[in-house]
């Protein structure tokens, strides 16, 4: 396929058009669009939100979306999950998965998304969701429209191209993608299968971290976020449209398709952003600072400081500090963790944790390197070495993860994951 144009800038204010001479200019919503278009504004915070967080596009489309969304019926959500699964096990427990099955044999995108956990309230618009992917098909002629939060994709293995309302966004392994709450998609398939994670936020929309004394010019830079052009398909293609409203699946059937927006103009669209552009920080003398220097976006809660989502990533990096135990040390924290590997090996853990995988330690679950990173940790000889080439990603949250039933019941869930710490003997004298 051809290359795809993308606008640069987080939350930047950016006008678009596939037909020049639409956008109206000076003006958000004029008598008469040129081309029949209708005016359409699509808002992603209230109107009296401050400033510097409000988020909303103008679109100009062929058909406004009350055409899409109507006539809906409720359909089967399959194993799609929102808000705490009160069915689900309590996690007194650290807890690990093998990488997560199919659950049919050949699926799209949306047929084979699983619920692995949620927590918070979507109605409330606290907490998120974690989802696992597993396609072997294009969506094709199937949109759909999540209302319930903002999704962030994270495949591990194939290429994906995003149809949107706003334009069309690639991504591959390495590269995410945030498509805001109330924005149409497709997902399509540019190799055989495709795998991945969603997160799921219910809450404040993803942002970049407020940065501190570290300054400006540090972890994902706002440059690096890619937003797509205008783009539109042929009015008559007829379209099934899934909606998530509460937590429920509804359907139609379109004769035309709701990719119809000709020109648009705002800072609420899709993004993506390639992950190894995050330039980490880290030590450079000795000890740890916090994780928190990793966190590449975050949705905010009420209280300052406390996120309701974190999402933080572990790259490869040098490690110089002397006199220092390298890996993550053992902890015990307020917040909430779910960690997915997306390429190679996290340092904390020697084995069992793969592309695929995924780790949720809870509250106040005490964890950390199992015995074989502790050992080979504390024998290490401290030159400056690197790597190793990873991509680890870990949602966190100040709500703790409740498993889906079916997680829970999966053969994959490491039953011993427990005892990677049970060979950790004790040195005191
Ligand atoms: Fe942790």
């Amino acid at each position: 396929m051809a290359e795809l144009n993308y606008q640069s800038g987080f939350g930047n204010q950016f006008e678009t058009e596939a037909e020049s001479g639409v956008l109206p200019l000076g003006q958000n919503s004029p008598q008469k669009v040129k081309g029949g278009l209708y005016t359409e504004q699509i808002t992603g915070t209230a109107f009296t939100a401050p400033r510097s967080s409000m988020r909303r596009s103008w679109v100009y489309r062929i058909r406004p979306s009350v055409q899409h969304l109507t006539n809906l019926q409720p359909i089967d959500p399959g194993l799609i999950r929102t808000g705490a699964d009160r069915e689900g096990s309590p996690t007194a427990t650290q807890l690990r998965w093998d990488p997560f099955p199919s659950i049919l044999s050949d699926s799209n995108w949306l047929t084979g998304l699983t619920t692995v956990a949620t927590n918070g309230n979507s109605e409330l618009q606290t907490g998120g969701a974690v989802h696992h992917f597993a396609a072997t098909q294009s969506m094709g002629d199937t949109a759909f429209v999540n209302t319930d939060g903002e999704l962030m994709l994270v495949p591990y293995m194939g290429r994906l191209l995003l149809q949107t309302e706003m334009g069309h966004l690639e991504i591959s392994p390495g590269h995410i993608a945030v498509i805001p709450r109330g924005i149409k998609f497709s997902v399509d398939l540019l190799d055989e299968m495709a795998r991945g994670y969603v997160c799921e936020n219910y809450g404040a929309a993803f942002s970049l971290p407020e940065h501190g004394l570290v300054g400006v010019d540090a972890n994902a830079l706002p440059r690096d976020f890619e937003y797509p052009v205008a783009r539109y398909d042929d009015d008559h293609q007829p379209t099934k449209l899934v909606a998530k409203i509460s937590g429920a699946l509804f359907a139609n059937d379109l004769k035309h398709s709701p990719f119809d927006v000709v020109a648009w103009h705002g800072n609420l669209a899709p993004y993506r952003y390639e992950l190894r552009r995050f330039c980490a920080l880290g030590p450079v003398i000795f000890d740890h600072p916090d994780p928190s220097i990793w966190t590449l976006l975050s949705s905010p809660s009420d209280t300052p400081g406390t996120a309701n989502l974190d999402f933080i990533l572990f790259r490869e990096h040098w490690r110089v500090a002397e006199n220092t135990f390298r890996p993550p040390w053992f902890h015990s924290n307020v917040m909430s963790e779910l960690m997915a590997l997306i390429e190679g090996v996290y340092d904390a853990k020697a084995e069992g944790f793969v592309p695929g995988g995924i780790s949720i330690h809870n509250s106040f679950i005490p964890h950390g390197p199992d015995s074989d990173a502790f050992k080979s940790a504390t024998e290490a000889d401290l030159t400056p070495t690197k790597g190793p080439d990873s991509l680890a990603v870990m949602w966190e949250s100040r709500y703790r993860w409740v498993p889906t039933s079916w997680a829970m019941a999966l053969s994959e869930l490491q039953d011993d994951y427990p005892e990677r710490w049970s060979e950790l003997k004790s040195g005191w004298r």
